[in-house]
């Protein structure tokens, strides 16, 4: 009995350690990072789309700020070679960096021109400004994104 006991508190510490520094290792931390990071777009989509009917520009434009930040940084979230399980990101991303590149620009742009756009309080044409910021997550996950 007792030792069965000293078995399965040795079998836990191990178990317990090498999840451990898996978490840690630089792979697996940038993929769940930008993991992450997407999931909050998604949030921040939503909740801009939910904007339009009581029309809280501040809110479309606290959410097209956060989108640009990331969309500023989101290159450093891509080192060669990170897409494996359980990332979902294409192997494209390394063999045409150029395009790649260039999609998070428009994503970029299109943040930074829906903030602008929003300034103007036109409902109709921050409305077309989001359309276009979505356009460019999707344009990017055809490419990108198994
Ligand atoms: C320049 C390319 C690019 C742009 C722009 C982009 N994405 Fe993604 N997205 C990716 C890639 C690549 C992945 C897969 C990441 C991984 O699994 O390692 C991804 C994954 C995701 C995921 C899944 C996250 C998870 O938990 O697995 C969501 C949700 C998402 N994106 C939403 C968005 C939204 C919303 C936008 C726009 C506001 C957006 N993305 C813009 C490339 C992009």
């Amino acid at each position: 009995m007792n030792i069965n006991k000293y078995h399965i508190l040795i079998i836990t510490f191990f178990v317990c350690c090498t999840t451990f520094s898996f978490a840690h290792e630089g792979a697996t931390g940038i993929i769940k990072e930008r993991m992450d990071k997407f999931k909050e777009s998604k949030a921040i989509m939503r909740e801009i789309n939910k904007s339009f009917a009581n029309k809280d520009f501040k809110k479309i434009q606290n959410g097209a700020i956060k989108l640009n930040k990331w969309g500023l940084e989101m290159g450093n979230f891509f080192p060669e070679g990170s897409n494996t399980f359980p990332s979902e990101a294409n192997e494209n991303i390394w063999l045409e960096p150029d395009q790649f590149k260039l999609a998070i620009d428009n994503f970029a742009k299109a943040s930074k021109s829906l903030l602008k756009i929003s300034l103007d309080k036109d409902l109709d044409k921050t409305i077309q400004a989001f359309r276009t910021v979505a356009g460019t997550c999707k344009g990017c996950h055809k490419k990108f994104r198994n």
